[in-house]
């Protein structure tokens, strides 16, 4: 059940993975042992902490073998059983594999693999404080702080967008009696807003920190979104938002949107403006978000982190005017700027309208072990058909970020014009499931161009020339909005 079309392996000069297996990989194992030292460090010698302590020095230690062991291109080895039952599944494919070596492996594979192997380490601890332990918290937490200024954008126009579709404000830009009007307000505001979320995924947060705010009609012509989507090469929305209105006018009684998450921090937030948005206007009756059962990726989302999100945002003077954490590197030793009454009013207002859409379980977390399997997604109706009768009940499945696409592809080698139905194989056609991908470009697998635009943008500065390698599909500059109806 997975592509017979070969995929990518870190033994290819060529592709993304070549690097991510010798530097991008063991730079984030360092990271890690650095966050887990710095946590040792802190925990007293009393005899209360005895073994929390020895059991924080092995960790540190067992991160430094993996990175050994990678760096000297070892064979990865067998998984301990951590009694989760995907463990079983990790094993037997790669055994099935032939037990390769770091740097001759495939690609998604073996990313996969290197943080399930992490979690064994933090999984089998002893010690309660150390199974519940991510070692991506800090990071997580402190790029959302960073954050702030889009965040405080968003927040006020989140705010009164909210507020003018409930009619609490008198201004309201379009005449609620002119159905057409409305219709065509929500579509530009739907377009900007999984947009926003669509780029919230980038790591260059440039082009939200420099939106300005606005009202609805100059955001139709924001100079910003414009700019941006001439990096969107395939943008279906359009189509999405036909899919969402329709189910809306004919009156569908229960309208579900998925969004199969990606990052926490400042995407997570994106994710939660578009969700508040599809439920305020009636698109969607309820959202499903799917987050991840371990630390995953360095920053996707885990149950945790959409907590301390919403902590964060229930007391924004608090979080924000806190002094930064001293060794996250972006401290400069200045205090943080007050935030004002009406910004922290603005985030007040998120967290009160998130928390009461939470409560009445119109917005709802739903983890499953198959988001952190090894193998791509052509293998959910196989390996996780219940997974795939619930997705069958939504009306649009959102696949956030550049993870999720390699998944939903196979993480293949397609030619760039190949359709995007027919590289998500048994998720494509007859599948009964609206798939929506959202993905900024991070990695070689591109499909659903027009034939020649790969060779197009090759051929600009760093797109990769006549190298043989997509450079230009590794950056998060380019982006691909691509659906499938899941119909025959
Ligand atoms: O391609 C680089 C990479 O780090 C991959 O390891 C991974 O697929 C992706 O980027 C992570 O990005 P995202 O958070 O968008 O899935
Ligand atoms: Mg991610």
């Amino acid at each position: 059940y997975d592509t017979k079309t070969p995929t990518y392996q870190t033994s290819d000069p060529t592709s993304f993975a070549f690097t991510s297996a010798r530097e991008r990989w063991p730079a984030i194992i360092t990271g890690a042992i650095d966050d887990v030292h710095r946590t040792v460090s802190s925990i007293s010698s009393s005899d209360a902490d005895k073994e929390k302590l020895a059991e924080g020095k092995a960790i540190v230690s067992a991160l430094a073998s993996l990175k050994y062991e990678l760096q000297h291109n070892r064979a990865l080895t067998p998984l301990p059983d951590d009694s989760f039952p995907d463990i079983a599944g990790y094993n037997a494919e790669l055994q099935a594999r032939g037990t390769p070596k770091w740097h001759d492996v495939e690609w998604l594979y073996a990313e996969c693999y290197l943080y399930r192997r992490i979690a064994t380490l933090f999984s089998m601890a002893r010690d309660p404080y150390w199974k519940a332990y991510d070692i991506f918290q800090r990071q997580k937490m402190s790029t959302f702080k960073s954050s702030r200024p889009a965040v405080l954008e968003l927040a006020s126009r989140y705010r009164e967008i909210i507020e003018q579709i409930r009619g609490s404000k008198n201004h309201a830009v379009v005449d609620a009696s002119d159905p057409a009007a409305v219709e065509e307000a929500e579509k530009v505001l739907f377009t900007e807003m999984a947009e926003i979320c669509l780029w919230g995924n980038a790591t260059d947060l440039s082009l939200l920190t420099s939106l300005t705010y606005e009202d609805i009609q100059k955001l139709q012509g924001s100079n910003a979104r414009k700019e941006s989507e001439k990096n969107i090469l395939v943008n279906d929305l359009g189509k999405a938002f036909e899919v969402l209105n329709r189910a809306h006018k004919e009156g569908k009684e229960s309208r579900r949107v998925d969004i199969v998450l990606d990052n926490a921090g400042f995407e997570l937030f994106v994710d939660l403006v578009l969700a508040g948005y599809l439920l305020a206007t009636g698109l969607a009756t309820e959202v499903v978000l799917h987050p991840k059962s371990i630390p995953w990726f360095v920053s996707d989302v885990v149950p945790r982190d959409l907590q301390a999100l919403l902590e964060a945002m229930q007391d924004p003077k608090a979080f924000y005017e806190s002094a930064s954490d001293e060794h996250d590197g972006k401290s400069n030793g200045q205090a943080p700027a007050p935030l004002s009454d009406d910004e922290a009013a603005n985030v007040k207002f998120l967290f009160d309208d998130w928390s009461a859409l939470h409560a009445e379980g119109q917005l709802i977390l739903r983890p499953n072990r198959f988001w952190t399997h090894a193998g791509s997604f052509w293998r959910l109706p196989k390996t996780e058909p219940d997974l795939l009768e619930d997705l069958k009940e939504s009306e649009l499945v959102i696949f956030k970020g550049d993870l999720n696409y390699r998944k939903l592809t196979g993480d293949a080698t397609w030619p760039a014009s190949t359709p995007f139905v027919e590289a998500i194989g048994p998720l494509g056609p007859s599948s009964g499931i609206r798939v929506l991908a959202l993905r900024t470009c991070k990695a070689d697998v591109v499909v659903g161009l027009p034939e020649g635009k790969d060779e197009e943008i090759r051929a600009t500065s760093g797109g990769g020339g006549d190298s043989g390698a997509r450079k230009w599909a590794w950056s998060g500059k380019w982006a691909v909005v691509q659906f499938s109806d899941g119909k025959s």
